[in-house]
């Protein structure tokens, strides 16, 4: 093995080490590094510091990488994934998800930039909501709604260490996190993990499990902004998006739904054959920002969504088991906030697709079930896939 590779090998070592995670890492392989390429690249996943938040607690930063060149980083901080190099058509690695360079900018307010988004994501109507005859109310941290778990939601606390290393399928991290009974109004403790997983096969996979003590309402998901030219290099009206969606949730003014699926047929909102973001997108009072009724339903592994980035040639599939998914055409980017290595962000900078049960459906009986009792086990899976064109 070269010089240079070793020397690699024992900082990897060396970080682990000092980390203080011998056990867990101790199954951290290393691939056999190919002398020809010119990066030395290996599958591997490794840990380092990321900071500290006000109050003192320690932050990781996860880096888990394969020999493709795929590198995910996460941040123990809401479990958030801060960046995501992926090659394009010439093999160029470029870092496609928005977000900021340092902890401060995720310490401080920003649109949930790559989050790890719970108890409930998306909106509560109302901010409240009946269990077993019980009303429990929760913050109104979006007019009079509720959003993404409230004020202190699962983006914004610090996530423990479970397991980090390299298996057979790839270099995986697992994080996880307890909500305490009556933590921003929601009932029961909630012991929740998400794992990321970057496989051999180029694919991001999150896994969200989750149990609790009393009946309760749960829906994670990740709230990742996407450009898949790079972040910071435009808006991402060029992309051209399909959804596995004949319907979507139609909703009121403040983004609640009304209780409707409405046929995408005819409308600026059909995505069902691939079609650029921005062809229509001036017909969406906003912009998108709709919750879209998969086709296959909650269950099955199945394809949602396929987004291809004509410059680079990335694509990117996103498959789930998750019954809708939130189509998020970053309309509240103004320019006012700046990211990774200096970029502005400007409106429709970044898309979201957040793989999710559908809005306020602790208030709709019609819609599938986010309800989680005693002995249940929430488990849920999303799986990001690229490759070039
Ligand atoms: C919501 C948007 C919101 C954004 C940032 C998305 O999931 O659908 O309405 O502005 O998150 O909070």
């Amino acid at each position: 093995m070269e010089a240079r590779v070793w020397i690699k090998l024992v900082l990897a070592m060396a970080v682990i080490t000092i980390c203080g995670c011998e056990k867990k890492d101790a199954n951290v392989k290393q691939q056999k590094a190919k002398p020809e390429a010119k990066e030395i690249r290996q599958m591997s996943a490794n840990r380092e510091s990321f900071g500290k938040t006000p109050d003192g607690k320690q932050v990781d930063l996860y880096t888990l990488a394969n020999i493709n060149g795929i590198r995910a980083r996460i941040i123990s901080f809401g479990a958030i994934l801060v960046s995501l190099q992926v090659p394009d058509r010439r093999g160029n690695l470029g870092d496609i998800t928005l977000g900021f360079d340092k902890l401060e900018g995720y310490l401080g307010a920003h649109p949930y930039f790559g989050a790890t988004v719970g108890r409930y994501a998306n909106r509560i109507g109302k901010a409240q909501f009946k269990l077993d005859g019980k009303v429990y109310k929760l913050a109104a941290n979006d007019g009079e709604n509720h959003l993404h778990g409230g004020i202190k939601g699962f983006d914004k606390v610090v996530w423990k260490l479970e397991d980090i290393g390299v298996t057979d399928e790839g270099a995986m991290v697992k994080m996880s996190y307890i909500s305490e009974d009556g933590q921003e109004g929601y009932p029961g403790n909630l012991a929740c993990s998400v794992t990321y997983t970057l496989t051999k096969n180029d694919e991001l996979r999150i896994n969200y499990d989750a149990e609790t003590d009393k009946t309760t309402v749960v829906n994670l998901t990740n709230h990742s902004y996407f450009n898949l030219a790079g972040q910071g290099n435009g808006d991402i009206l060029g992309h051209e998006l399909m959804l596995n969606a004949d319907k979507y949730t139609v909703v009121d003014t403040g983004l609640i739904p009304t209780g409707e699926n409405r046929s995408v047929k005819n409308t600026p909102m059909d995505f069902t054959t691939s079609m650029t973001i921005g062809s229509r997108i001036s017909q969406v009072k906003g912009g998108y920002d709709h919750n879209y009724v998969l086709n296959k339903g909650s269950g099955a592994l199945a394809l949602a969504a396929k987004v291809y980035e004509p410059k680079s040639g990335r694509i990117m599939e996103i498959h789930t088991d998750q019954p809708g998914v939130q189509f998020y055409t970053g309309n509240f980017l103004d320019g006012s906030i700046t990211g990774k290595g200096g970029k502005v962000y400007k409106k429709h900078y970044g898309f979201c697709l957040e793989t999710q049960h559908f809005p306020d459906s602790p208030n709709k009986p019609n819609f599938p079930s986010v309800v989680l009792k005693a002995g249940q086990k929430y488990t849920t899976v999303t799986v990001h896939k690229f490759y070039t064109k």
